[in-house]
């Protein structure tokens, strides 16, 4: 394939469902908060891999609404840890030319965690190299219904169109790859609605091992998909002559 034909097939946003830290830190005999410490080192890779090919926008599932169903220690811990994560990566995200963005439910976060991440979506409002948006006490069916709420108050018909634009996700297209690590063949409740036309890829490998090639590896899979949105492959194939 051509360089100029494989740059063509990137897709423009990806997301991940980070699965496997604590198998991984169990595979070492360490507490499972050394395995989601090493899931930030291996997402810091991945945000530099994104940029280094031409990806728009990354949406990486932190936290979801269930996770709080935890034991305490692990969630306090998870809660540190995107404290911590906060004040030592904005800096550099920053200039890198990353836009964050927090989607999920504000409200149950503390007030500290809440304004650190809206500080963080303030300073880097302006960049535009990529789009990070960090899903952390997110649901789809929170989303969902959030969206739906939205319109009822506002008096607006259900419509696909008018539900898209109340998603907390709206202001990105849908994902064209989902990626989940860690071996699980399910969703977890990410990203329901968006994901109508997502090509899935699931990698056995765990998280904190998830490194550039294997996110290049994901891509080239990505690559070989042929994206039909209902239609037959005949008429996908004509349209590209057409291009
Ligand atoms: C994913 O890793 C990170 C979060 C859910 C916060 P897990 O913590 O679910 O790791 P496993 O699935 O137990 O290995
Ligand atoms: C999904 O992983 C949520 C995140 C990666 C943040 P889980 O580990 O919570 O998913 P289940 O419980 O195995 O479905
Ligand atoms: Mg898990």
């Amino acid at each position: 394939m051509s360089k100029q034909a494989s740059e063509a097939l990137v897709p423009h946003h990806v997301a991940i469902v980070m699965d496997g830290n604590g198998r991984w830190a169990k595979k070492r005999f360490m507490n499972r908060l050394v395995g989601h410490r090493q899931g930030l080192e291996a997402l810091r890779l991945c945000i530099s891999q994104c940029m280094k090919r031409g990806i728009g926008v990354l949406t990486v599932f932190a936290f979801s609404s269930e996770n709080w169903s935890r034991p305490q220690e692990e969630v306090s811990g998870l809660m540190e840890l995107m404290g911590k994560a906060l004040t030592r990566e904005v800096p550099r995200l920053h200039d890198a030319g990353v836009r964050i963005h927090l989607v999920g439910e504000r409200k149950a976060l503390s007030a500290r965690l809440r304004e650190g991440l809206e500080q963080a979506e303030r300073l880097t409002r302006d960049n535009e190299r990529l789009i990070l948006n960090v899903c952390f006490n997110y649901g789809g069916r929170w989303d969902i219904v959030q969206a739906a709420a939205r319109l009822h108050e506002q008096g607006l018909p259900f419509t696909e169109d008018n539900l898209s634009s109340a998603m907390a996700m709206s202001h990105v297209p849908d994902p064209d790859l989902i990626i989940r690590t860690g071996g699980e063949y399910r969703i977890s409740n990410f990203l329901l609605w968006q994901s109508a036309y997502s090509e899935l890829y699931f990698s056995d490998i765990l998280w904190p091992d998830f490194d550039a090639a294997a996110l290049d590896a994901a891509i080239e899979d990505y690559a070989q998909r042929e994206r039909r949105f209902g239609k037959t492959s005949a008429q996908v194939s004509d349209q590209d002559d057409a291009c």
